[in-house]
């Protein structure tokens, strides 16, 4: 069938694409730094590259995505889609690092120790449950390791920022539970 003004019409109505919001609707605070702090590197690291950082939360829901995009093609769109706000996260991170005088490289630190990020820090569950439980208890730990993070630097500039990535965190953890009850 040929719609004469624009084009081929589709075969049949798709179903509705269920479209679910993955950020939180309020701006991001600038990028700003009060100073060159290099000690403020060491818990951004753990945000950036830990087995709990971002750059695994990226690669896990990427994975899952692929995995899923046959079998459960509304929750794969909205893990790419998750994965996205968290490479989002991962710039804004990685430009407060350049500021506060490091780089955003993806080796973490803590207690002394320097741990490059490798890949085995995701999770590769192939089902779909576990995926889910998985991926909404790293969002809670993620979500409460920012509030405690802004609770404890005493750049207000810093702090904002991760208010901010954690009130995304929280729109993921929402979403999940709804995945999770709706399995
Ligand atoms: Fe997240």
């Amino acid at each position: 069938m040929m719609n004469r003004k624009n084009g081929p019409m589709p075969r049949r109505a798709e179903p509705e694409r269920q479209v679910i919001a993955v950020t939180d609707p309020s701006p991001y605070p600038p990028v700003e730094v009060d100073q060159k702090n290099t000690h403020l590197l060491v818990p951004l690291s753990l945000d950036l590259a830990s087995a709990s950082g971002e750059l695994t939360a990226i690669y896990q829901y990427i994975y899952q995505s692929i995995l899923l995009q046959e079998s459960y093609p509304v929750i794969a769109d909205t893990l790419r889609r998750i994965a996205i706000v968290e490479m989002h996260h991962m710039n804004i991170l990685g430009q407060i690092m350049v500021k506060l005088g490091g780089s955003p490289r993806a080796i973490s630190q803590f207690g002394g120790r320097a741990t490059p990020w490798n890949g085995t820090m995701p999770s590769y569950t192939k089902e779909i449950k576990q995926m889910l439980q998985v991926d909404l208890k790293s969002e809670q730990d993620t979500y409460h390791r920012y509030l405690l993070q802004a609770h404890r630097i005493s750049d207000p500039n810093i702090s904002s920022i991760l208010r901010r990535i954690a009130l995304d965190e929280e729109i993921h953890i929402k979403i999940f539970e709804r995945f999770l009850t709706e399995l």
